[in-house]
Formats: structure tokens, C-alpha cells, sequence
């Protein structure tokens, strides 16, 4: 009889996950760095700033303390595991910067300057991302933006089969071949990449603007902007 297959979970991973992250996607501090760099264009007088899937509250603390000299300034992260807001919420948290546990589907956004949203859509459906990206549209103030970013597949088969093949090899550095194999067993199903195209029409849709800032083997980056 064949084991039951143990499925990825970020719940609990809040003391690896910064470390675990950075060596598993290649261009992660990149895009970062150039996200955290652009916001500071798309600010106003009251400026309100969501980090979606924020993890431990590492890269939120970032996005505020780039920002922390503006007059009025409010960081929201959310995340649906309550272990990773408990432990944001322990270390980060203060009178700028707030966490709150909440599935994305769930929640209602007050008028936002910037909502980061990195390496996060990559966990939800292709009915979840609309409609999160069509409420996103809705309370964005004009002149804000979205930094987002997502793993796509490739159009091309042949293409994609290499890229995931260099990317297993760049992970090389930091995990052990079975390492690379069991998380890639245990992501199967959880992680719901899409269409580097599909992504594109769904943009479109809801309304944004698209520009590529970073591409990185399969993960993009965009800068979106309301049309
Ligand atoms: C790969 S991590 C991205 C972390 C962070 N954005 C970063 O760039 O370091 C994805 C995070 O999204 C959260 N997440 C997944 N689905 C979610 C949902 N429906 N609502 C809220 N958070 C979600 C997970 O719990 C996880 O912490």
C-alpha cells in the first residue's frame, strides 16, 4: 500500500521560511529590492499599504521602514496561517504596521496606495486570483500601483521542461537532491501556476496595466497600474 502523500503547509515553517524562500526562487531579493525602491512613486498625503500573503512579517517590516518618515502611513500584511501573523505580529508589529490573519477571498480592502503581492497568487485558483484581482482594481486610488509577482509556465513545452530543469539545478546550492524532489512531491497540487499568457488576459480583465520588470526563469514580476 502506498503512503499517504504529506502535502506542503506553511503552517508552523515561520522559523525557516525567510531563509527556505530566499533559496528556493531565484530573483526573489531582486524583485523585492526593486518593489520596496519603486513604492516610494505611489504614495499620497494618507498613504495605505497591503502586503498580501505577508509570511512572517520579514518584507512588511521592510515596505515600512523604507517608508516610516511619511506623515500618515498604514501597513496591513495578511496571511491566511495564524502561526505566521502570531510570529509577525510578535516581531514587527507597531503603530504603523498591523497583521491580521485573513483569507484573500475573505477580505474587504480599504482605498490602498500599493498592494504587494508577491509569490503569493501562485497558491490560488484562477477563479480566486479574479476575483481578488477585481476587488484589488476597486480599491486602488488613482495613481497606485501593484508589485506583483508569480510563477508562470512557459508557452513553449520544451522551453518550460528546461526552465524547471535549471531551476531544480539552481536549487542545488542550498538543498540536497531529495530535498529539491520531496518539496517539489509535496508542492504538487498547492502550488497552481498558470499560463504565462493566461496571466496576461486575467490583467487585462480586471482592468491593469502590465508592465515586466524581472523575469527570472519561470518567475515574473510586474509593475500594475490602473488603465
Ligand atoms: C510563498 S509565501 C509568499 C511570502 C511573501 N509574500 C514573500 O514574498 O516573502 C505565500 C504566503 O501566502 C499565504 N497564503 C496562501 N494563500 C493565501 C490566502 N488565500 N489568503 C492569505 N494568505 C495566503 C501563505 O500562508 C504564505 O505565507
Amino acid at each position: 500500500m502506498r503512503n499517504k502523500r504529506h502535502l506542503w503547509s506553511f503552517k508552523n515553517f515561520e522559523n525557516q521560511f525567510d531563509k527556505h524562500i530566499l533559496n528556493s526562487i531565484p530573483g526573489y531579493s531582486e524583485s523585492w529590492w526593486y518593489s520596496i525602491n519603486l513604492s516610494k512613486s505611489f504614495i499620497s498625503n494618507k498613504t495605505v499599504i497591503y502586503d498580501l500573503g505577508c509570511s512572517t512579517g520579514k518584507k512588511t517590516n521592510l515596505i515600512y521602514k523604507n517608508l516610516k518618515d511619511l506623515k500618515s502611513l498604514e501597513v496591513i500584511g495578511v496571511d491566511i496561517e495564524k502561526s505566521m501573523i502570531n510570529y509577525a505580529n510578535k516581531k514587527y508589529s507597531n503603530k504603523q504596521t498591523k497583521f491580521k490573519k485573513c483569507n484573500l477571498d475573505k477580505l474587504n480592502f480599504k482605498k490602498t496606495n500599493i498592494f504587494f503581492c508577491m509569490f503569493t497568487f501562485n497558491f490560488l485558483s484562477r477563479e480566486e486570483r479574479f476575483k481578488i484581482l477585481k476587488k484589488m482594481y476597486k480599491s486602488l486610488k488613482e495613481g497606485g500601483a501593484i508589485f506583483y509577482a508569480d510563477k508562470v509556465i512557459d508557452e513553449n513545452s520544451s522551453v518550460e521542461v528546461l526552465l524547471n530543469q535549471i531551476h531544480s539545478l539552481w536549487k542545488q546550492n542550498k538543498f540536497s537532491a531529495s530535498q529539491i524532489l520531496q518539496k517539489q512531491e509535496q508542492i504538487r497540487g498547492i502550488m497552481q501556476p498558470i499560463k504565462e499568457n493566461e496571466l496576461n488576459k486575467l490583467f487585462k480583465k480586471t482592468g491593469f496595466k502590465k508592465n515586466l520588470i524581472l523575469k527570472n526563469l519561470n518567475f515574473n514580476f510586474y509593475l500594475l497600474t490602473k488603465n
